[in-house]
C-alpha cells in the first residue's frame, strides 16, 4: 500500500468503527528519517519508519521503544501502567498515542512525559483517569483526554505552545476548570463538553478561537463573559439549561463570532447577537416571538446581517410570527428553518 491509500485506509476504519475520530494523518517530516529496529510485536512501515503502530496487541505494558522511533501508537490494548523508564531511549519523541487503555493516574509514574521534550501530542482518550496527567513538557501543542473520569486538572502553566485541548466526555466542574488554563497563551481550542459544569468557568485564556460548552448544566453566562474572547469565532453551549433570565442582553454580540449553538435550552426570546454571525442554532428551545433586533440594530443599505443559516424549529414560532422586515434585515440567509 502507498502512503496516501494507508492513510485513508487507517481514517476508514477509525471512522466506520464509530470510535473517536480524529486527524491521524502522517505529518511531512517522515520522509527520509532513518530506520530504526522495531518491538518484535509491533509494526513500523517501510515507508514511515520513525513510526510503530503497535494498536490492538492485547498489550499489558508499553513494549521497547527504540531510537528513532518519533510516532507512537498504542491504541487498544489493556496497559494500566507506564513506568518512569518506558520512553528512556526516545527522550525525542513527538507524538503518543494512548487511547483505548486502562490507565490510571497513580500508575503513570513521575516525570514519564515531562522528559518528552519534543512530544507535540499526547493522546490519552478512553482511559480511567481521574486526573490530568503531569507533569508536561512545555513543548506540547496537542492534549486529548476525552472520555476519562477526570474531576480535577493539574495546572498547565508554562505550556507555552499548548493550542489544542480535548476534555470532552469528563466529570469536570467549574471551579476544577478555572484555575487550570490561566497563563495559556496559544490556547485556541478548547473542547469542555459532557462535563458537568453549572457556571461558565473563569480564567480561560483570551486567545481561544473555538470553545465549546455544550451538554453540561450552565444556566447563567455573566454579563459580558464572552467579550473578552476578541478572537472567538465558534461557540456552543446547546445541551445547558440557559433561560432568558440567566443571559444578559449583550452576552452574544461578539463582533468575530461566526457559528453559535444554543439549541436544547429554554430560551424564550432570541438572544441578541452581531451582524456578523453566520450560523445561529436555536432548534429546541421555548421561542415565542421573533424580533428583528436581535439580528439587526438598524436596516439600511450597509446595515444587515451576514446570518446564513438560522434554526429556529422545535420552538412555538411559526412562519406567521415573522415580520416582513425580516428578509432586510437576513437578506443573504441561504436558509431558515422553522416549523
Ligand atoms: C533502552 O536501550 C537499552 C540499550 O539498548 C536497553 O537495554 C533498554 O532495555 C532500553 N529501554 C527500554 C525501556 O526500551
Ligand atoms: C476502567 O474502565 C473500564 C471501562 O470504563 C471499566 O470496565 C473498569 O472497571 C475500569 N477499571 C478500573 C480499575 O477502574
Ligand atoms: C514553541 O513553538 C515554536 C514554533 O514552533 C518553537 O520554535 C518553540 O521552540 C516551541 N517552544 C517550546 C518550549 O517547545
Ligand atoms: C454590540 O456591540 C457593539 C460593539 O461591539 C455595539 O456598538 C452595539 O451597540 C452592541 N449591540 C447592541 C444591540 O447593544
Amino acid at each position: 500500500m502507498n502512503l496516501g491509500a494507508f492513510a485513508l485506509f487507517l481514517a476508514l476504519i477509525v471512522g466506520a468503527s464509530g470510535q473517536y475520530y480524529d486527524d491521524y494523518e502522517f505529518p511531512i517530516s517522515m520522509y527520509g528519517a532513518s530506520s530504526p529496529n522495531c518491538a518484535p510485536e509491533c509494526n513500523c512501515p517501510a515507508d514511515y519508519p520513525s513510526a510503530m503502530y503497535c494498536d490492538e496487541l492485547k498489550l499489558k505494558s508499553v513494549p521497547m521503544v527504540p531510537p528513532g522511533i518519533k510516532y507512537l501508537y498504542l491504541r487498544n490494548n489493556q496497559i494500566d501502567h507506564i513506568d518512569e523508564k518506558a520512553f528512556e531511549n526516545v527522550t525525542d519523541l513527538q507524538w503518543l498515542i494512548l487511547d483505548y487503555n486502562l490507565l490510571e493516574n497513580s500508575k503513570i509514574k513521575g516525570k514519564t512525559f515531562s522528559r518528552l521534550k519534543q512530544l507535540k501530542k499526547l493522546h490519552i482518550n478512553h482511559n480511567n483517569l481521574t486526573e490530568s496527567v503531569g507533569p508536561l513538557p512545555k513543548s506540547l501543542e496537542d492534549l486529548q483526554l476525552t472520555h476519562n473520569k477526570i474531576t480535577k486538572l493539574g495546572s498547565f502553566d508554562g505550556l507555552v505552545n499548548l493550542t489544542f485541548v480535548n476534555l470532552q466526555h469528563n466529570q469536570l466542574k467549574e471551579e476544577a476548570v478555572s484555575a487550570a488554563f490561566k497563563g495559556l497563551k496559544s490556547l485556541e481550542y478548547l473542547d469542555l463538553s459532557f462535563n458537568q459544569m453549572t457556571k461558565l468557568p473563569s480564567g480561560l485564556p483570551t486567545s481561544i478561537l473555538t470553545l465549546y460548552l455544550d451538554n453540561n448544566k450552565i444556566s447563567n453566562i455573566p454579563d459580558e463573559y464572552f467579550k473578552r474572547f476578541t478572537g472567538l469565532q465558534y461557540l456552543r453551549l446547546s445541551h445547558n439549561e440557559l433561560a432568558d433570565s440567566g443571559v444578559p442582553g449583550n452576552s452574544f454580540n461578539v463582533s468575530s463570532l461566526v457559528e453559535l449553538d444554543l439549541s436544547y435550552n429554554k430560551l424564550k426570546s432570541i438572544p441578541t447577537v452581531n451582524e456578523n454571525l453566520e450560523n445561529y442554532y436555536l432548534e429546541v428551545n421555548e421561542l415565542e416571538k421573533f424580533d428583528v433586533k436581535s439580528f439587526c440594530r438598524i436596516l439600511g443599505p450597509l446595515s444587515y446581517s451576514k446570518m446564513k443559516h438560522l434554526r429556529l424549529d422545535g420552538n412555538r414560532i411559526t412562519q406567521t410570527n415573522l415580520p416582513p422586515d425580516m428578509y432586510e434585515c437576513l437578506r443573504v440567509a441561504k436558509d431558515i428553518t422553522i416549523n
